[in-house]
């Protein structure tokens, strides 16, 4: 059965992960030697101590490659087999072509479909119920996902209120057939009357590029961040919900909670309305900050590496952003 919109969708499975962040850490007493902020603002306000800064000529693809790379060395097949490329991301290398495509390119995925997947930082997860859908629905056999972004070119490093949260990064899974059953269930949402909340205004065909957009930082992100913080707060808690719902399951049967890393208090938040103990909830925002798309894979990497998930545990990850997007998948973990 393959839910769309919402459900349960069995036989696929995350069979292989890489990830890759930027050498440079930017403190946030980095940031307060050129903005009027500090450590204990950022700290208390949000987790985040730390992020990673990309270089001035890196870009989302070449973060994504580095991580595709590494997942298909952990994985049983090369990337000239791969049937599919979507990349996740809001900070694309260009408006166009699809950084997909440049990632596919670099890769050598000569017989691969490519494009990009755009919702907002719930773009990974979305990524991943197209993969898993391609995958039973018996069209394709090994799908690459990636969450791939450098932020800290979309953001305006004058204001206090945005460039604080974010950081670079890339992850990658394979997505592949199975046949012991392996369940996912997903739950896609979207409100577009909160677009304005969380937006960049200027360079696309409502607003293009002109001197006046580029002097008033028009292509820089926007974020009514005390409107995106009450919305997250409420929609990962009902989405999650729905999911478990679904599968039949509770927290309970839940080993660990992955939701995207934006704020502390709103995973927090999420985590106690859900009634989750601490343990069962991971996060690692204090050392990369938002790095939006790429949150989700880097925890899994780093849980995964620290046997916080292991085989056989049941995942559940949360995603919202931009759109304003929301979705959530449940499955088990077989790494
Ligand atoms: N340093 C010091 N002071 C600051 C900073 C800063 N970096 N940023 C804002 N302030 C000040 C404000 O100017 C304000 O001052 P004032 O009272 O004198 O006007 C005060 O701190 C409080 O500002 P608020 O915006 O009310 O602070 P809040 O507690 O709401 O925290 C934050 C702001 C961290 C942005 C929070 O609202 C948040 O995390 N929202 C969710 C954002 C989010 O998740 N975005 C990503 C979504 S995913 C995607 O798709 C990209």
């Amino acid at each position: 059965m393959i839910g769309l919109k919402r459900g349960l969708v069995k036989g696929a499975r995350i069979s292989a992960l890489g990830v890759h962040v930027p050498e440079r850490v930017l403190t946030n007493d980095d940031i307060a030697q050129f903005l009027d902020t500090s450590d204990e603002w950022i700290t208390t306000r949000t987790g985040i101590r730390e992020r990673r800064i990309a270089r001035v000529d890196e870009a989302a693809s070449d973060l994504a490659v580095a991580a595709a790379e590494r997942c298909l060395a952990a994985s049983d097949i090369e990337a000239c087999d791969l049937d599919l490329v979507i990349v996740t991301t809001i900070s694309p290398d260009h408006l166009m072509p699809a950084t997909a495509s440049i990632v596919a390119d670099r890769l050598g995925a000569r017989r691969a479909g490519a494009f990009d997947v755009q919702a907002g930082c719930t773009g990974f997860v979305y990524g991943l119920a197209i993969a898993t859908a391609f995958v039973a629905a018996s069209i394709y056999e090994h799908v690459l996902v990636l969450g791939a972004e450098v932020l800290s070119k979309m953001v305006d490093w004058e204001d206090r209120g945005t460039c604080v949260l974010f950081g670079d990064g890339a992850g990658a899974v394979l997505v592949q057939p199975t046949d012991n059953g392996s369940i996912f269930s997903f739950d896609l949402g979207n409100d577009g009357s909160g677009a304005q909340y969380l937006s960049v205004p200027a360079g696309g065909s409502r607003l293009p590029a002109t001197y006046a957009t580029v002097r008033d930082h028009d292509h820089a992100m926007h974020m009514v961040g005390s409107e995106v913080f009450k919305f997250a707060t409420r929609t990962v808690t009902e989405s999650c919900e729905k999911v478990l719902d679904d599968a039949g399951l509770t927290v309970e049967d839940v080993d660990l909670f992955v939701p995207h890393q934006a704020n502390i208090r709103i995973i927090e938040s999420a985590a106690r309305r859900l009634g989750f103990t601490d343990g069962q909830v991971f996060s690692n925002l204090d050392r990369y900050g938002n790095t939006s798309c790429a949150s989700i894979p880097l925890c899994l990497h780093e849980a995964s590496e620290n046997g916080r998930l292991k085989k056989g545990d049941m995942l559940l990850m949360a995603g919202f952003g931009a759109g304003l997007t929301w979705g959530s998948c449940l499955t088990k973990w077989e790494l």
